[in-house]
């Protein structure tokens, strides 16, 4: 009987030793104490928002992702992609990115000021601190019901303050100002309603008073070098992503000997690579390069769809086919160096 129990007890603690080797996700710890805000943010708050909230944020992805094949991606791939997700997936990587970058960004009222590159970049993008100042508290006071208000870097290398509801954020393709935080402010009433009830105004006066800009600084310089930036600004390039998904949608079935979707469908393809041509190519990727690459991707929809009218054999449509896949291709290469 011992020996019995003894055995259930170790496989009971090798599951729960592989359950929790296996999730990707886990709470960060707070690098201060639950009551070190006060008397801005109160420990009550802080405690239940962390080790609750924060805390289910992470378990629901974890749960959500479990055993699939979305677990070997990073969170930043997870959200890029947030249109893509379930609901579950994309408010919960939201959920755990944001509150992460919260914490991170707070510390005990220490009158810390921004590190050198960044002051000169608020100056810049915002005339002064004053202005920052104006233009996030209005972002996170006009956000309706729950969301963030954000400081970001654009892939243009700017700062620009936007909002975001629920749990979304400007690194997800739902965002309509895209780019990586480097400040966020919670506005959910979670975050405020036990000290200062619907005062949202109150809440968002004093929150200055905690900001690490030691860390909103280091945010910065980090995300300038991040070769995230130039993934979110080519997932940002809608006409490039309208040509890989008809690309995608009639190129696959070829393979598998399905000519029906090509068939019905080179015209469009032929629009959306003169869309493509025509469209405002971001700045990273605006080079001689990538735009002959692009005029060589219209001539071969082009001639495709020609003979796809003139109704050429399988044989003919499918080489011309592969030389247009391979072309948007380079051009898929190239944006991605
Ligand atoms: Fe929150």
């Amino acid at each position: 009987m011992r020996k019995i129990k003894f055995w259930l007890a170790s496989i009971a603690f090798i599951s729960a030793a592989q359950a929790s080797a296996q999730a990707p996700y886990s709470l960060p710890k707070l690098k201060y104490d639950v009551k070190a805000l006060e008397p801005y943010i109160d420990g009550q708050t802080m405690e239940i928002h962390h080790d609750k909230h924060h805390q289910a944020y992470v378990n629901n992805l974890n749960k959500a992702l479990a055993g699939s094949e979305l677990e070997k991606l990073t969170i930043e791939q997870l959200m890029l992609n947030a249109s893509k997700r379930s609901e579950v997936i994309r408010n919960n990587s939201g959920g755990h990115y944001n509150h992460t970058l919260f914490w991170d960004i707070l510390a005990p009222a220490t009158e810390s000021k921004p590190m050198d590159e960044l002051q000169k970049a608020i100056e810049l993008n915002f005339k002064s601190m004053d202005t920052l100042k104006k233009l996030l508290n209005q972002a996170a006071m006009t956000r309706f019901g729950s969301g963030w208000a954000w400081l970001i870097v654009t892939p243009e290398g700017k700062l620009m303050v936007t909002s975001t509801s629920n749990q979304d954020n400007p690194i997800m393709d739902v965002a309509k100002d895209r780019g990586i935080p480097i400040l966020g402010i919670d506005v959910w009433e979670h975050a405020y309603y036990l000290k200062y009830q619907n005062k949202r105004g109150d809440y968002l006066e004093s929150i200055w008073k905690v900001l690490d800009w030691n860390n909103v600084s280091k945010r910065y310089i980090e995300a300038l070098k991040d070769p995230f930036l130039k993934v979110i600004e080519k997932n940002s390039w809608k006409e490039l992503n309208d040509f890989h998904m008809v690309m995608a949608q009639t190129f696959h079935p070829i393979e598998e000997n399905n000519f029906t979707p090509i068939r019905e469908r080179s015209g469009e393809m032929l629009l959306k690579a003169i869309a493509l041509k025509n469209s405002k190519i971001p700045n990273s990727f605006n080079t001689a390069e990538i735009k002959k690459a692009i005029d060589e991707l219209v001539t071969g929809a082009t001639a495709l769809h020609k003979i796809n009218t003139k109704k050429a054999k399988d044989e003919v449509l499918k080489e011309k086919m592969e030389k247009l896949h391979d072309k948007f291709h380079e051009i898929n290469g190239l944006c991605s160096h």
